[in-house]
């Protein structure tokens, strides 16, 4: 039987405990001394019946290939409706290995090499290297200062991308990483009015939909007048730490069924079998375990703008409506930091290298976000009050002359 409730998933482990369990790559990186921030990975323990899901089948050997993504979308489809109030047809699905290889496979599907890809930075570094490994040429869209869709630049860089008659396609982050930005109806709507007018294919990837603080609402782009021609790509491994058992879904709105039906057969072959079981856990069962998450992230979005008052009172923070990913302005601590090619994942420039050193705080360097990064870090506040209290103290004696 289910349990009643849940505690905060991210307050049962401590530091010395993480840093003895935990392997992958958040708290290897860097050196035994520095508090991980950085890559989005949760230090919460998992939800109980994803434990139970994928043990039981380890348990049975269940260890094949996958059958056929079905489960996987009638779960995320069930999920859809609960959270969002959102029906998905579940015919118009495709399994994916990961969120990032069903990016770069609609784009395949939508573009050829040479083609541009309108993009709203800053960004999830890996939307710049993965559209240029397929030979797409970016083409940014730079969010305002109150970190929203600009369509006015918006609707220019459509033009822009599709001068001549060229094929291009909008890849949009919803909710956005890395300032957590919820986009509303209305800015979608809008969004899907300009990819009509200028005839831009629009690509979703709504991995952090599930993260979503309490009192705002997800909208997903399929649901949006106009949607109707996008392809999305959704996943559990955000919401329920799942990065270690990858595995997504693609979902095309009804015009655009006919382009996921020619997404080839071998995509899905990269699929795993164990974690898209781990998936479905998550969403059939894994309910209780994400409100009491959210609800530790909620309080952690709090005190991350309390402790930024109290230590690094020059710091620009807007307290994000999804995600557990603060977007730090850093720029008035006038702390060099040279542009680098966008996309290449690194903590070692700019303000995330002088809080590395001095904070010994692992930190995303803003730069690598592309336009709008230079002077920012991106902090990851899924951990515990404890080590987000540490982390910011150690960050404030970082900057205060001595
Ligand atoms: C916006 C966004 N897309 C994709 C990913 C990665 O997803 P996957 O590991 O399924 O490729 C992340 C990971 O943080 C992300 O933030």
């Amino acid at each position: 039987m289910a349990p009643v409730t849940v505690t905060n998933p991210l307050e049962q482990l401590t530091e010395r405990e993480l840093r003895a369990q935990r392997t992958s790559a958040k708290w290897r990186a860097f050196p035994s001394d520095v508090l991980p921030l950085w890559v989005a990975e949760q230090d919460s323990v998992l939800a109980e019946p994803i434990v139970r899901a994928v043990s039981d089948a380890i348990a049975r050997s269940d260890c094949g290939y996958v059958a056929t993504g079905r489960d996987y979308a009638e779960a995320l489809a069930s999920f859809a409706v609960d959270r969002w109030g959102w029906h998905l047809d579940v015919e118009h699905t495709a399994i994916l290995p990961d969120v990032m290889i069903g990016v770069t496979e609609m784009l395949r599907l939508l573009t050829e090499p040479g083609d541009n890809v309108v993009i709203n930075s800053p960004v999830y570094p890996p939307f710049y290297s993965f559209v240029r490994s397929m030979n797409r040429a970016i083409v940014e869209s730079p969010l305002t200062a109150e970190h929203r869709i600009d369509l006015d630049h918006l609707s220019r860089a459509f033009a822009a991308a599709t001068i001549g008659g060229k094929r291009a396609a909008y890849l949009l982050c919803s909710p956005h990483n890395p300032t957590g930005t919820l986009h509303t109806t209305a800015e979608l709507e809008a969004v899907a009015a300009l990819a009509e007018e200028y005839a831009v294919r629009v690509v979703v990837d709504e991995i952090h939909a599930p993260l979503v603080y309490p009192g705002q609402a997800f909208v997903p782009y399929l649901s949006v007048r106009g949607g109707e021609r996008a392809l999305t790509l959704m996943s559990a491994s955000k919401g329920w730490n799942l990065a270690g058992l990858k595995s997504a879904l693609a979902v095309a709105g009804p015009e655009a069924a006919a382009d996921l039906a020619r997404l080839p057969e071998e995509v899905g072959h990269g699929a795993s079998h164990i974690a898209g079981i781990a998936h479905v856990a998550a969403y059939r069962d894994g309910g209780m375990w994400l409100d009491a998450l959210i609800a530790g992230l909620d309080s952690n979005r709090r005190l991350l703008a309390d402790l930024l008052a109290e230590h690094l009172p020059t710091v620009g923070y807007r307290v994000p409506d999804a995600t557990y990913l603060a977007w730090l302005d850093c720029r008035a601590l006038g702390v060099d930091d040279p542009q680098m090619t966008p996309g290449l994942v690194t903590m070692s420039v700019g303000p995330a290298a002088m809080f590395a050193e001095r904070a010994r705080v692992g930190l995303s360097a803003g730069t690598a976000f592309g336009s709008g990064g230079n002077g920012h870090v991106r902090l990851n506040f899924a951990t515990s009050q404890a080590i987000l209290t540490e982390a910011l103290e150690r960050m404030g004696r970082a900057v205060t002359p001595t």
